[in-house]
């Protein structure tokens, strides 16, 4: 089993670190290679996603990356700046598939900006299309207006497409996770404005038609947007495109207190995925020793559930996750009174020491 290590920029290096050492814990016939990507990459090569670590997140089974990006590269052109790396990397392995858990952990429910009893046990996974809409829709780019309101002025423009193919495969993806959870889906579109998305709307509920055992409801993205700060429970599935999805996955991460501590996976139709944490590089508090490598913890785990096929371990992981909290060590970002306050490194020694434990006891 061949994984592809690419910790980025910021945080990222001390977060992969941390999920590094978990994996060698485990004991299991990994090999571990490593490679430059974002900023860092840029640095040392001159590109974002050079040749060689395309080539090696092309060969590998799986992808743990950590997070790009730096304010000190929005000068560059934007083919040179490091959001392209992950961007390539969606695009150039076919990793259409883009699940993102907001999970609320029971010990984290004050951690919410939002009531408890809105959030207690809430358990909701956005699936976002990860390799169309406006996101690479051509044409795009700069030009002088022809027509409009400003004909003869400097206009910028992208392209918001769909064609069916897409819209089928993350459909089924959608149905399919719902009928291993509470079987409902919610497709986010923009109907009632967007070609792109009545579309969407109509392809997703043609899809429907082979999964009658799924119940499926279709919701406005602005309405969307303000149910999952009103009644975030009663989603289960919400599936929707790439632009919609960037931003309620950011929103839904909130309700769970802390953006720390969520995974995420982008896969291809070969399982082969990308396993990153949900938040950014935070060059704020990069190199730091502060903050909360759960999330990357947690990405691993998925990664040897979906992509590797060792479920037993993925829970390992998880289950020294859950005892670490219940222990009450916190990273900054989730700590509150009565709690223990610890640093990225000594949260990563704690899940490897649980899982040593439960190693030992058998
Ligand atoms: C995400 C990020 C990326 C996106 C950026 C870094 C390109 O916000 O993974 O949600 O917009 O998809
Ligand atoms: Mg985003």
């Amino acid at each position: 089993m061949k994984i592809a290590i690419l910790p980025g920029d910021g945080i990222g290096t001390e977060i992969v670190a941390e999920a590094v050492k978990v994996l060698k814990v485990l004991d299991l016939p990994f090999e571990l290679e490593s490679a430059l990507v974002g900023g860092a990459a840029y640095e040392a090569h001159g590109h974002p996603l050079p040749e060689s670590t395309l080539n090696l997140a092309k060969s590998a089974d799986a992808i743990l990356f950590g997070a790009v990006g730096d304010w000190k590269y929005d000068k560059l052109d934007r083919p040179l700046r490091p959001e392209q790396a992950i961007l390539g990397l969606r695009k150039h392995l076919g990793l259409f598939a883009n699940f993102r858990p907001a999970i609320c952990y029971e010990q984290l429910v004050g951690a919410s900006s939002l009531k408890p009893e809105i959030i207690s046990g809430l358990d909701i996974l956005i699936i976002r299309e990860l390799t169309g809409d406006i996101y690479f829709g051509q044409p795009r780019g700069r030009r002088v207006a022809t027509d409009g309101h400003f004909p003869g002025a400097e206009e910028a423009f992208d392209t918001m497409r769909y064609s069916k193919p897409e819209i089928e495969r993350i459909a089924h993806v959608a149905f399919q996770a719902a009928r291993k959870r509470n079987r409902k889906v919610t497709s986010v579109d923009k109907a009632n404005v967007l070609e792109t998305f009545q579309f969407w709307k109509d392809v997703v509920t043609e899809v429907h038609a082979q999964y009658p055992d799924v119940e499926l409801e279709h919701m406005y993205v602005d309405n969307a947007a303000m149910q999952l700060v009103r009644a975030p429970k009663k989603f289960d599935v919400v599936v929707t495109g790439n632009m919609f999805g960037d931003i309620l996955s950011d929103e839904a991460s909130m309700l769970t207190g802390s953006i720390g501590m969520l995974p995420s996976a982008s896969l291809n139709a070969k399982n082969q995925g990308l396993y990153e944490p949900s938040h950014g590089s935070a060059p704020d508090i990069a190199g730091k020793n502060i903050a909360n490598p759960l999330a990357t913890i947690l990405s691993a785990a998925m990664m040897l559930r979906f992509s590797l096929n060792q479920a037993q371990a993925a829970d390992r992981i998880e289950s020294a996750v859950q005892s670490v909290l219940a222990s009450g060590l916190r990273t900054a970002d989730i700590w509150s009174e009565g709690t223990t306050k610890v640093s990225t490194v000594q949260m990563g020694d704690a899940v490897v020491a649980a899982i040593t434990k439960t190693i030992t006891k058998g």
